[in-house]
Order: C-alpha cells, then structure tokens, then sequence
C-alpha cells in the first residue's frame, strides 16, 4: 500500500501547515509513535483542492501525544479520555483532531489464520468511502508516504465513490447522504455495488433509523456544497427524497431552476446585499409543495417557517400582477417591498420571464431607494397634529414620488397643499 508519496505535494502547502504537520511527526517520533494525517485532508492533498481540516491518528496513546503536540503550539486542549481523542485549538482558531487508532482484530473468514492488522490499518477500515479513507504518515523518516489499504488512489483516479464493506450505510446511514455529497461535489460517480447497498439500505428503511436533525444536517451540507443541483439530483434518483417525505416532489424543472440560482444571485451582486444561497434553494425546492407544513422542516429549524410559507402562498398572485397591463410604479413598489432578499432573489430565478425579471430590477435599482424629504418636523411646522395622518402624508407624497409627479422639497410641500392632505 505505500505506492505513492506526497511529499512534494505537502511541501506546496502554506508553511503554517506544513510545519504543523512535520512537528507532529517530530512528537511521534520522540514518543516512539507512528503518527498519521487521514481523510478529507488527504484526499483534497492528492486532488489540489485546499482543505485545511487536519485529523490525525496516533498508533499509541493519543491524548499523550495531543498533550505534547499542545505545549508546542501553545494552543488549548480538550480531552476525551474515554473516547482517547482530544481536540487541540491554535491560536488562529483551528481547531485539529487527534484520536487514537484503536487496536483491532481482523478475523479473515473461515480457514484463514487470525492476522492482527495495524491499528492504522483498522482505523481507517472503519471509515465511508475508500477515498476517504487514505493516510500519511507524519514521522520525519517516513514523512509523505501514502498508505492506501482500499484502493483510494485509484478510485480518486478514476472518480468513483465507494464503499469499503457491505454494511456499510446499514451501521451509518448518513453515509447514503455522504456518498451524494461527495459525488456531487467532485462529480465523481457511485460505484455500481455500492449503488446497490444505497438503494437496499433505503429499502430497508434505514434513513428513518436516523433522527430528524441529523437528516436536516446532511441535508444542509448537500445544499451548501459546490453543487446543489447534482445533490438534487442524485437524492431524487436514489428515491432519497421520496423516501423523506412523499409530497416532495422534485422535477427536472426544479432541477435546472435550481442549477441556475448563482447566476440569479450573480444579478443581485452589485446591491451588496448578503443573500442566503442555501435560503433560495430551499423556497426553489419547495415551490411546488402543497403541504409546506410536513416538509419545511427537512430544511429549517422552526425559523423562516412563517418567511417560505408567505413567499410561496403569493406567488402567483405576484406574478399575475407583474404581468398585469395596467402595472405602475407604485404598484410594483407596493408589490416587492418589505420582502426579504431571498424571496425577491427566488421570484426573479423562478419567474423565467424576462418582463418580470425586468420589473424586480427595476425596484431593486431605483423604486426601493426612492424616500421623500418632508419630514415630520415639516408636518409639526404646516400645524398637522402628529398622529396616523403623517404616515398617511408620507405614502401619498412617495406614491407621487415614484410615480414622478414630485421631485424636491418644494414640489413635495406644494403636493399637499394641493391635495388637501392636510386633513383640515
Ligand atoms: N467519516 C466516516 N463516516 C461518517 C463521517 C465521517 O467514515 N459518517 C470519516 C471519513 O473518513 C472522513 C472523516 O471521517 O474523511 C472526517 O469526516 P468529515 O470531516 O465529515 O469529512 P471530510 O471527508 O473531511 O469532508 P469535508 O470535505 O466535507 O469536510
């Protein structure tokens, strides 16, 4: 299995890292224990795609050795001793997990002799998918050398997701969602067998198995990775979806809308307004659902419950109006103000009619940053009595503001002098 080094690679990182990695090699040595760097560190390595997250496995004592490793970061630590794991914080913030490889015996079906397989070796037979499941080892005589026990770089070669024994989605069901992750976001393909072993564990009823939060958790990730409308894709073809809630119904179209949210949101850039990816897709993916209630929360905590059902349930009628021949200004102003980014963001992505797409423009450029001079004060000075006849000034005078019967101070005064606003 150590086919492959990677120092060259390791030493491209950013030297803060790479230093890291060589003083925890320097303290395994010093302890006399093989140290490694696993998982998603090692395959992003071998991809060139930065990832920072650092998991190290000690064969020893792990908490021994997350000690030593501290003290020469002057970090903080958090231990686990019954778990032999620790957590060690840098001053920066990052946080790098330390566990201890635990000392595993592999028994090879019926006649084979007992073979005790190292605990890296076990550590990493526990793992999801054989691209995930790569190490390096950290100690300076063999620093950079890849052990790759289940055929990752090969896999990682030729862009197959797979499992590394048959139960595995039964122990962890979550993994059904981290294989769609992992192909979607690499563009990678589910190899055939392990194809198989999604679909049984579904049959088998095993995504119930987990808790609503954890399915949410999964769910997020999917929808915030690189490429939503993949993840989509694959739940709906892999019936995760239905077997989540049998009113979801995801469609090509929704697919495709979807897909096309960054370059909707791309629009929206020069507004420098922060914009929730994650808060469109889910109102895209919902767009169709009649029962929001039962499937809301897939997505969502309880919050921006009341946010999606409102968007959603005017739709149409917003759309309707958009259309409508006899539209103004004022009425479009009226129509988008007060929504949340996201919905108009959604509409503007959903619509796909140019017309409409237009008119959201149209008020995010110019109708939603028009306001009016006369304060109240200028009320007060005019002898209007402060009460609900100010707002009632203020609307009549941006209504003739955006309609552009008013343009100064002084247009605005002779507009109510003009029409009778003054309620006298
Ligand atoms: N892992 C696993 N089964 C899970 C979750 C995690 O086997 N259900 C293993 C994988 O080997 C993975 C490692 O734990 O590489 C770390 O998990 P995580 O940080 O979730 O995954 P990454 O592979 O680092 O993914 P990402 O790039 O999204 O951070």
């Amino acid at each position: 299995p150590e086919k492959y080094n990677c120092v060259s690679k390791l030493n491209k990182l950013p030297p803060n890292i790479l230093s890291l990695l060589k003083s925890a090699g320097e303290i395994g040595d010093k302890l006399n224990y093989k140290v490694f760097v696993v998982g998603g560190f090692v395959r992003d390595l071998i991809l060139n795609r930065p990832n920072f997250d650092i998991d190290i496995v000690i064969e020893g004592d792990g908490i021994e050795f997350a000690e030593e490793f501290n003290k020469r970061l002057n970090g903080t630590i958090n231990t686990y001793a019954s778990f032999g794991t620790a957590t060690v914080i840098l001053e920066t913030g990052e946080a790098i997990d330390i566990v201890t490889a635990r000392r595993e015996y592999y028994e090879h079906p019926a006649a084979l002799p007992k073979i005790e397989k190292s605990s890296i070796w076990s550590d990493l037979f526990r793992r999801d998918f054989t691209i995930n499941c790569m190490a390096l080892q950290l100690n300076e005589k063999k620093f950079g050398t890849l052990l790759d026990y289940f055929g990752g770089l090969e896999d990682l070669e030729n862009k197959k997701i797979r499992i590394l024994y048959n139960l595995s989605f039964i122990e962890d069901p979550t993994r059904i969602f981290r294989a769609i992750r992992f192909a979607a976001r690499m563009n990678f393909a589910i190899e055939e067998e392990t194809k198989e072993f999604i679909c049984k564990a579904i049959s088998e009823n095993m995504i119930k198995k987990l808790s609503e939060d954890r399915i949410r958790e999964e769910l997020v990730s999917i929808l915030k990775d690189s490429y939503p409308h993949l993840g989509l894709k694959l739940l709906t073809e892999y019936g995760v979806i239905n077997n989540l809630n049998s009113d979801l119904i995801i469609d090509a179209d929704i697919i495709e809308k979807v897909q096309n949210i960054t370059k909707s949101i791309k629009e929206f850039d020069s507004f420098n307004i922060e914009i929730s990816k994650y808060k469109v897709i889910v109102l895209q993916i919902l767009s169709s659902v009649n029962n929001l209630d039962e499937v809301m929360n897939l997505f969502f905590t309880t919050s921006h419950f009341e946010e999606i059902k409102n968007t959603l349930a005017h739709k149409n009628s917003i759309y309707e109006a958009l259309l409508a021949e006899n539209l103004d200004k004022y009425h479009l102003f009226t129509l988008l103000k007060g929504l949340s980014i996201e919905s108009l963001v959604f509409y503007y992505n959903d619509c796909n009619d140019e017309y409409m797409r237009h008119y959201i423009m149209l008020y995010m450029l110019i109708l939603r940053n028009i306001s009016i001079h006369v304060t109240g004060e200028d009320l007060k000075k005019l002898n209007i009595s402060p009460g609900p006849i100010y707002k009632k000034i203020f609307d009549e005078i941006l209504k003739a503001k955006i309609l552009g019967l008013v343009y100064s101070k002084e247009d605005e005064l002779k507009f109510i002098e003009k029409n009778n606003l003054l309620g006298k």
